[in-house]
């Protein structure tokens, strides 16, 4: 496979790819690298490859020219000219590209020719992409002092892929990200270090054993790591489904309360009033707050034949004919309880956590600034109560009382009038879902 490396700093190559496994693979000829520099394709006596930004401001911006002279050598002509005779792969390195991943490293290993465009200073003059079929890769959502350095990240993860360059052909398709996953732990001697032992099952012989425990630790180090790339995993077993099911996790839900408010919220014309309790609002959130594994769920309302009502229906379903009629339903809502006011309900995780809550709110309109990874961050150390009003909105007195309100759904859309019922599954999701 070859790389051309279009770069003003061509000797930054020199070492990375001439070491190790790379530079072997360059002598066995399974690698080879072509590197460009546009200087070289300057017309000026002062070889120019950069000058200031129109607009102004800091920095200096590449040339398309210097560039675009390099591509020609290479055969690589803009596509508003007629296009370029093959299809080749085109990349530049830019903090705004799709993400380098093992998916991406895959598919190019399988081209005959990628072209790596390698940015410095402020990057290169947007033009560049306009005539060119480029694509953008980026290494991480950092900013580098130039594109060298993601090359080289590119280089090594395409590399190691192509036949012949590793020592074993299986360790390619062991490693993490290979099947959707992160790699299970290695050891090597002495077999005790520091009082730490090898794992037992290690020394075993027993090789489906062995395969079983690595398979095992690598769903367990996926799901501390990155629980969200497991809902890409495309080829989890029911073995493995029921491992994870069975692995301990950090349950930020644990510490997360949610209250749907009935008094004191907003009517269409913005004054204070009292909304009835609705059966469906009920259910559907003890549902969400069952299978979240939340602390709780309170509906508050201070009018009595309300309560009345709630606790009959409730009632019904975890202790009456409801809940031999439909177990799930009875663990649902056995997470409900019904309170007089907010102040009680913050009352109440006080005294079941020794802690107060930090308290949320949550609109369809308005100031809303809070992220859900800064709840997420309470999370880990506090009990928070996540507030939902029903009517037209939480009364300001219900707003004054929270740390803040979280951003609305759909913040930059003109119409997000959802039930509560869809906003709490939506906001809960993105709280605690796997896949953030
Ligand atoms: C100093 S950076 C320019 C950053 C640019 N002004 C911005 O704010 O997005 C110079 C060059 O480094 C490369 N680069 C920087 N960060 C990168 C990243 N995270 N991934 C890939 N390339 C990167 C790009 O080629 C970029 O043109």
């Amino acid at each position: 496979m070859k790389f051309n490396l279009v770069t003003l700093f061509p000797e930054f190559f020199d070492s990375p790819l001439s070491h190790g496994l790379m530079g072997k693979a360059v002598e066995n000829d399974i690698v080879s690298f072509n590197l460009v520099d546009p200087r070289s394709y300057t017309q000026d006596r002062h070889s120019s490859v950069d000058d200031r930004p129109y607009g102004g401001g800091p920095g200096m911006v590449m040339f398309v020219d210097p560039i675009a002279r390099a591509l020609d050598e290479l055969d690589i002509k803009p596509t508003i000219k007629g296009g370029i005779g093959r299809k080749r792969r085109l990349i530049m390195l830019s903090p705004r590209g799709k993400q380098l991943s093992q998916a991406l490293a895959r598919e190019l290993a399988e081209e005959d020719e990628v072209t790596l465009v390698c940015g410095r200073y402020e990057g290169i003059d947007a033009r560049f992409e306009d005539l060119y079929p480029v694509e953008c890769v980026s290494v991480g959502d950092f900013v580098l002092n130039g594109g060298e350095a993601g090359a080289l990240c590119l280089i090594e993860a395409v590399s190691r892929l192509l036949p012949g360059f590793m020592g074993h052909a299986e360790s390619g398709t062991e490693e993490s990200f290979s099947s959707g996953l992160l790699e299970y732990p290695h050891y090597t001697r002495p077999a005790e270090y520091e009082g730490l032992k090898v794992p037992e099952v290690l020394s075993s012989g027993n090789h489906a054993v062995i395969e079983k425990w690595r398979r095992e630790r690598s769903l367990e180090v996926t799901l501390e790591a990155r629980p969200e790339i497991l809902s890409e995993a495309d080829d989890l077993t029911k073995d493995d489904v029921l491992h994870l099911r069975k692995t301990p996790r950090n349950r930020l839900g644990r510490n997360l309360s949610m209250a749907l408010v009935h008094y004191p919220v907003l009517n269409k014309f913005g004054e204070k009033t009292a909304v009835s309790l609705t059966n469906l609002d009920i259910h559907d959130m003890s549902r969400v707050s069952r299978s979240y594994s939340l602390a709780g769920l309170y509906a508050v309302t201070p009018i009595e034949d309300q309560k009345r009502l709630a606790d009959k229906l409730i009632s019904h379903w975890t202790e009456g004919a409801g809940s031999r009629f439909n177990p799930d339903r009875a663990e649902a809502l056995k997470t409900v309880q019904v309170k007089n006011s907010l102040e009680d309900v913050i009352d109440n995780i006080e005294r079941e956590s020794g802690k107060r809550p930090v308290i949320v709110t949550t609109s369809a309109r308005g100031a809303g600034t809070l992220i859900p990874g800064q709840v997420r961050q309470w999370l880990e150390e506090s009990p928070v109560l996540l507030v939902f009003g029903t009517g037209h909105g939480l009364a300001p007195e219900v707003l004054e009382m929270a740390v803040g309100s979280l951003r609305p759904i759909r913040f930059m859309d003109g119409y997000n009038h959802l039930s509560v019922r869809s906003a709490v599954a939506i906001t809960v999701d993105r709280l605690l879902g796997d896949a953030w």
